[in-house]
């Protein structure tokens, strides 16, 4: 059996994603979290594949206007392995979301890739509010562009950085 160390007087964890942009289903999530750990670190992907609609810096300002009514969550960007980025703030758990059993099998690879690169570190599972389980970023987006109602989704500071970029793109277009 891995011989692990004890519980760390405070426990850091990080909920790392592409928060591209956050929806009400991660600002819950965030809230949970908030609860449950000294500190939250709310861990934005840099270098990520896909084409982002928003650059990592509004999406840092994007979470840092929602999530500062919880003092002990902060937010930042990561490049690289997620455990490096842990292992440098200390953080002995990764928080990701459940929404339903087509989320399973994806977080389950990672858990464990996550756990054989730095056994120390924890995943820890969560599910969001049933209220907010059939959302996701990408259908956000997607909704939006079609010109679909998108309020109740993600918070309205976000919806509103929607409607700003989707206006500045149409009269690019234009
Ligand atoms: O919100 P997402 O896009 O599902 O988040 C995916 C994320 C950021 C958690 C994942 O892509 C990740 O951890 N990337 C960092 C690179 C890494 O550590 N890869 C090995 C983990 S299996």
């Amino acid at each position: 059996m891995t011989q692990l160390s004890r519980k760390p007087p405070s426990v850091i964890a990080i909920y790392p994603g592409s928060f591209d942009p956050i929806t009400n289903g991660h600002l819950d999530l965030i809230q949970r979290g908030s609860r449950m750990f000294d500190k939250l670190i709310v861990s934005i992907l840099q270098n990520d594949n896909k084409q982002p609609l928003f650059g990592v810096e509004e999406r840092t300002e994007m979470l840092r206007e929602v999530v500062h009514v919880y003092p002990n969550v902060e937010v930042d960007s990561f490049d690289g392995l997620l455990v490096d980025h842990a292992a440098a703030h200390s953080a002995t758990v990764l928080l990701r979301g459940i929404r339903a059993i087509s989320d399973y099998e994806y977080e389950l690879q990672m858990a464990l890739m996550n756990r054989r690169l730095r056994p120390t570190i924890e995943t820890i599972f969560m599910m969001a509010n049933e209220t907010y389980s059939f959302i996701s970023s990408r259908l956000v987006k997607e909704v939006y562009g079609l010109g679909g109602n998108i309020s109740g989704l993600v918070p309205p500071s976000v919806e509103a950085r929607m409607h700003q970029r989707m206006s500045k793109s149409k009269l690019k277009g234009a």
